[in-house]
This record gives structure tokens, sequence and C-alpha cells, in this order.
């Protein structure tokens, strides 16, 4: 009656819709499942996906994973054999505001389609974790054998939470499994509250940037295009279980980095240096060589481009961002 295989939770954000929009074109039956919550404002998410929905191999599900009556219907009406679990509540900061709802939907939710996956015969997930897993660790390039057991913020503990779920599953059902931790991601539609976005919005506004860690942090910024091939060669491998770092394998501080997008704008900028924030952890550096070896993974685009594609997009879609505020 429908191919649709491959669900795609939080498929309306920022990483999920590039995600929905690469494996609509490429034929795969998706659906793309997202609450359209508040957290930024849900007419970015519309647009976001403003592309799939003319793709006839795409179906928008508009469904919330904690409601495990909406879930069961969805199990019970798709042919679902992949699972590529994106939906969670992002953001560090905020974590330390409001652990509660990073329990309920970074965690809870990730039991309840791990649980749907189990009853229904689901073959592969794939979930999408985070750097942060990494904590304070000393040794870098952080590497998928680092001790991973002190994470600095409830995001982090959630995501690391959630990774141990998805573990125990693998090994109780043998649902197939990779876990992927992303390297902060950035391009076209990236999520309000994050670096890039924050910058332009302030050079254009000619406000000042408040740079935390005096600008010393730094970060491996991985462009969304690279880490979207990522999953989808995790989804084509099928291993049984696996851990992979999706980054670019570079590091930047974030004073470098807001003198390329100054340099990219043509802004020069305010800047207010301002000490490290509970929270943030002073590097993070992704050693990927295990994805390139098992997947083949390559990420190919350098910080400038990346930042170009970012640009362009923001000054496309400023009158529906510009009023964005930071989380
Ligand atoms: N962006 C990054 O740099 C980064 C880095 C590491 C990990 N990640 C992880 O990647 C995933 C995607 O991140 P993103 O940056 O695209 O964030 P995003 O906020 O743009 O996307 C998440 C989507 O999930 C949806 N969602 C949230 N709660 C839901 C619920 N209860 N039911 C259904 N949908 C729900 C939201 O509406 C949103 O569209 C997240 O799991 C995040 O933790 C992101």
């Amino acid at each position: 009656m429908n191919n649709y295989n491959i669900l795609v939770t939080g498929g309306a954000g920022f990483i999920g819709s590039h995600l929905c929009e690469k494996l609509s074109r490429e034929n795969y039956g998706t659906l793309c499942l997202d609450n359209f919550n508040e957290n930024y404002n849900p007419e970015i998410k519309r647009d976001n996906i403003s592309n799939i929905l003319k793709y006839k191999n795409s179906l928008l599900i508009e469904a919330d994973i904690l409601d495990t009556i909406a879930l069961k219907n969805i199990f019970q009406k798709y042919p679902i054999k992949k699972v590529i679990h994106l939906a969670a509540i992002a953001g560090v900061r905020p974590s330390l505001v409001d652990p509660i709802i990073y329990i309920d939907t970074d965690i809870k939710g990730t039991v309840n389609l791990l649980e749907m996956s189990r009853r229904y015969g689901v073959e592969q997930f794939i979930y999408g974790s985070s750097s942060s897993v990494y904590g304070i660790n000393s040794k870098i390039p952080f590497s998928e054998s680092d001790r991973v057991d002190l994470q600095v913020s409830p995001y982090a503990t959630a995501k690391r939470g959630s990774e141990l779920y998805c573990a125990t599953y693998s090994h109780l059902y043998g649902i197939k499994t990779s876990i992927l931790r992303f390297f902060t991601v950035y391009g076209p539609r990236q999520r309000p509250d994050m670096a890039f976005h924050k910058f332009t919005r302030l050079l254009f506004k000619g406000e000042k940037i408040p740079l935390f860690g005096y600008g010393k942090l730094k970060r491996d910024y991985t462009y969304v295009t690279d880490i979207v091939n990522g999953i989808i060669l995790a989804m084509e491998k099928e291993y049984d279980f696996e851990v992979f770092n999706l980054g670019s394998g570079k590091t930047i501080s974030l004073n470098e980095l807001l003198e390329i997008l100054s340099k990219i704008l043509v802004i020069e900028p305010k800047i207010e240096l301002l000490p490290e924030q509970p929270g943030d952890v002073p590097i993070t550096w992704a050693d990927i060589s295990k994805a390139q070896k098992m997947l083949g993974y390559a990420p190919r685009t350098s910080i400038e481009k990346g930042l170009k594609e970012f640009v362009r997009w923001y000054r496309e879609k400023e009158s529906l961002i510009e009023n964005e505020e930071e989380i």
C-alpha cells in the first residue's frame, strides 16, 4: 500500500529537514515527523520543509514523540524499517535552566521510539547524538574509544543517557544501531540559538557580540551537507552496533570564526569578551578516522564556503528569522 519505510524524527528541524530533502531526492520513502514545537519559531520549520512536500515519496507527519498512542498508530500504519532519530530539545545553555524537558523529550522520547522499534520490527535505529557527551575531555581529538562518563550539562547527560538506551535495545533485541556524534553543525536553516546565527544577527544590527571564554573556545564546525552524507552512509552500511564521530576533523576558535564571518559580511565586529559560561567545554575536535574508514565519510566543506552558504540563506530568509531572539 505504501513504501514509507524510513522515519526521520525532528524532520522539520535544521538537520532533519536537510536529511529528509536528500532522502526524498534519492527516492527513499520518507516519513518526516515533527511536532513543530515553539523552541524556536515553527514558521521557520514550515519553511524548512516546503521543498520536501512536493516529493511524492515523502510524507509529513505532525506528531509528538511523547505521544505513544500517535506513535503506535504511525508504526501500525507504515512499514517502517529504519528510524533516524533527530527530534530533541537541543542546546546546552537552556538545559541548565530547564533540565526536566530534556529528560522528557530527549530521554523518554528516545525510549518511546526504541520501544516502538522493538514492537514493530524496525531493522535499524540511527541516533543523532552530540560531541557534548565527551564533556571536559582533556585528550584531543575526541575518539569514540574515549571515556564518556563526565558530561557537563543536562543536555549532554540526556544525549549520553539516550546513547545507553540505544545500546541496551540493540543488545537485547538485535536492532542494528549506529550512534552518530555530531560536532557543532552549521549551514542554511541552522537553529537561531546557535553561534553563527547569533553573530550574523548582531553584526547586521551593529550590536556587541559576546564572546564567551574570551573568544578562545574552540569548536569543530561541521557543514550540514557533510553531516547528512554521514547519516546516509551509516544508514546504508547497517552495522550491528557502532558509534561514530561526525565532525570536520578540524577545530577553530570563536575569534577566528568571527573574523571569517565579518570578512564575508564586510562588517567590522564590536566584540565583548566574557568568561566561560557553565556548561561550556573549552574545545571540541573530532577524530573522524573511524567514520572515514568504516563509513567512507569524507567531509568536504571548508568553513569559508559553508559560512558563505549560511549567509546567503540568512539574507534570503531575513524577514522570517530576524525576530528570533537567542534562547
Ligand atoms: N545542530 C547541532 O550542532 C547538533 C550537534 C550535535 C547534536 N545535534 C542533535 O541533532 C538533532 C537535530 O538538531 P537540530 O540542530 O536540527 O535541532 P532542531 O531543533 O532544529 O531540530 C529538532 C526538531 O525536533 C523537533 N522536536 C522536538 N521535540 C519533539 C517532539 N517531542 N516530538 C516531535 N518532534 C520534536 C523540533 O520541532 C525540531 O524541528 C538533535 O537531536 C540534536 O541534539 C545537533
